[in-house]
Order: C-alpha cells, then sequence, then structure tokens
C-alpha cells in the first residue's frame, strides 16, 4: 500500500519523507488555507520534496476553466497529480487531461458508481472519502471494497486513494480490502507506530535493564 500525505504542512512533510514513509502528497483547499501560503509557492516546494504524485487541486466549476486551471497546476512540476471533484464537469476535464499525459486524481468521491465513471474518464486515481461518509453513519470502508470490486472485475487501472482517513483501523481496514494507496494526516501516519504494549514493554525492559547495572555503550 503506498502511503500519501494529506497535507500542505511543508515540515511535516519532509520529516515522513526522511523516513521512507512518503509516497505521494495529496492537498486540497482546506489544506492550503490551512498552510497559510500561495497554493503554487508551496505545492512547489513539495513536489521538490516528494518524488511521488503530489495531488494540486483546482477550484473551477466548468469543464474549460478546470482544464485550463489543471494545465497551469501541472506546470508546477512533472509529478503533479491534477484534482478535479467527481461532477459532469470534472469528468470531462479529467478525460482531456490524462489525454495529454497528465495524472488526474478524481476526488469527493462518494459512490461507486462515481468511480466506475472516474475510471472510463481514465483517471489515475480515485478518492473515495471514508471519514466523510462515517460522519453521516454511512459505511466509508464499504465504499473501498465496492469500489475493489469492481475495479477487479473489469481491470481497470485507476487506482483507489482511500481518502478522508481520521484513524488507525481506517488505514488498516483499506490496506485488508487492497486499497492501492491511502492519504491520512501527518499524525494519523505518526500513529500507526503506537501500541500500548509496546510502551508498556519497553518500560518493563528498560526497569529490569536498570537492576542489571551494565551500558552498552
Ligand atoms: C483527500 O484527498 C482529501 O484531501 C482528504 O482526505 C479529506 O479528508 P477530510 O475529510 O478529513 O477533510
Amino acid at each position: 500500500m503506498k502511503f500519501f500525505v494529506d497535507t500542505a504542512d511543508v515540515p511535516a512533510i519532509r520529516d515522513l519523507n526522511d523516513l521512507g514513509m512518503v509516497d505521494g502528497v495529496t492537498t486540497n483547499p482546506s489544506l492550503i488555507l490551512k498552510s497559510g501560503r500561495d497554493i503554487i509557492e508551496v505545492t512547489r516546494e513539495i513536489c521538490g520534496i516528494v518524488e511521488g504524485p503530489v495531488s494540486a487541486e483546482v477550484v473551477a466549476l466548468e469543464a474549460d476553466a478546470m482544464i485550463a486551471e489543471g494545465r497551469h497546476l501541472a506546470e508546477i512540476a512533472p509529478n503533479i497529480a491534477v484534482k478535479l471533484p467527481l461532477t459532469w464537469d470534472g469528468l470531462k476535464a479529467c478525460k482531456v487531461l490524462t489525454g495529454e499525459g497528465k495524472m488526474v486524481n478524481v476526488t469527493l468521491c462518494f459512490s461507486a458508481n462515481q468511480a466506475l465513471l472516474a475510471a472510463k474518464a481514465g483517471a489515475s486515481f480515485i478518492s473515495p472519502f471514508i471519514g466523510r461518509l462515517d460522519d453521516i453513519n454511512l459505511d466509508g470502508m464499504q465504499l473501498i471494497a465496492d469500489i475493489r470490486q469492481i475495479y477487479d472485475n473489469y481491470g481497470f487501472e485507476t487506482e483507489i486513494l482511500a481518502a478522508s482517513i481520521r484513524t488507525v483501523n481506517h488505514v488498516t481496514e483499506a490496506a485488508k480490502i487492497g486499497a492501492d494507496v491511502m492519504t491520512a494526516p501527518p499524525e494519523v501516519i505518526r500513529k500507526l507506530a503506537s501500541h500500548p504494549l509496546t510502551d508498556k514493554g519497553l518500560e518493563t525492559f528498560l526497569a529490569d535493564w536498570q537492576k542489571t547495572g551494565q551500558k552498552i555503550l
């Protein structure tokens, strides 16, 4: 499973990237707002750190304007994935931009039928939002499973990018289902390393080590 970081926070990206944990980055207008930085400038900096796909989202609503914004964003670096919303115009823009050889991440996917359309429009990635479905008492993980089954039934090559991940359990479940990629905030990725029994075991080992009176160095 590839790990994308869902943030425009450069120090956090750098930190995880140094550990080899970053296969790509996803941003969106809310994350750009949170960063407090100019979209072009911060995206260029992220593309200089991370080798894999860096999603940058358009904000236009009409296909031609989305295409123009997408082309502009794609000029930032060769590893830009243009992020387009799952609307009819977004699908039109997807078809055109992927036809030009650009990577496209179709976002705001909340149904298997939407994912089917994105694959037919040639999307490189489909981003089903798990957490936002869970927020309204729907089953976000079932959507990942449904898309996996449909894409496998027909051999679609669009990668399933499990998004809106809020918990470490979301990561486990998405990995079990076979999502190709997951994108999560840096704090969720860091939490993957935590287990109370690891902390407890370490505490015991260190207490016993003290009793030996030994030193390694
Ligand atoms: C995905 O690309 C989105 O940026 C993100 O995962 C949305 O997550 P949220 O629902 O926690 O805002």
